[in-house]
């Protein structure tokens, strides 16, 4: 089996880009620190695969896991603001803003992808939802408790 003959691929790269170099982006350090217990963030994170409850509303063949959204926002908006995902798929940026209190617009080319995006974005308006994933997402970011006003 040739996956038997190499390392097994595990990690993928992120991208910083902005529109203008005069306009500084945003990155949150200290809540960085935080997460990383204390000393300043890494730019290499061990975070676990996509995991079966996320995969209730049906599943996307590139989906990523929630609590890897939820970091990268929380490193780079405030709460309340606005955020495009134009290669949305199953929306894992949009339901991540949505429960952290950031607003959010999702595009994909494919219909089958909305509706699995919209099917996402119902699921979490059970209160009881919010709550569980929005635990997860604090576990996996080593924060006790999310102090997040709902929007
Ligand atoms: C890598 S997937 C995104 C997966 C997503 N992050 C998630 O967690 O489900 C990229 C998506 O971009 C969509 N896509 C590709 N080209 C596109 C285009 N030109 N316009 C809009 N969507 C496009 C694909 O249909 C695919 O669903």
């Amino acid at each position: 089996m040739i996956s038997c003959k190499f390392f097994t691929h595990s990690t993928e790269f992120l991208l910083w880009a902005r529109k203008s170099k005069k306009v500084s982006h945003y990155y949150n350090y200290e809540l960085m620190k935080e997460i990383n217990g204390g000393t300043q963030m890494r730019d290499l994170w061990t975070l676990p695969a996509i995991a079966r409850w996320e995969k209730l509303c049906g599943k996307h063949p590139t989906q990523k896991p929630l609590p890897l959204l939820a970091r990268i926002i929380l490193a780079s908006t405030h709460e309340n603001e606005w955020i495009l995902d134009p290669f949305t798929g199953s929306s894992t940026t949009g339901i991540a803003a949505s429960l952290l209190g950031r607003k959010f617009v999702g595009i994909d080319k494919e219909k089958e992808y909305v509706e699995l995006s919209k099917r996402r974005r119902i699921e979490i308006e059970d209160p009881a939802k919010r709550e569980e994933y929005r635990n997860r997402i604090a576990r996996y970011n080593n924060q006790p408790l999310l102090e997040i006003q709902e929007i």
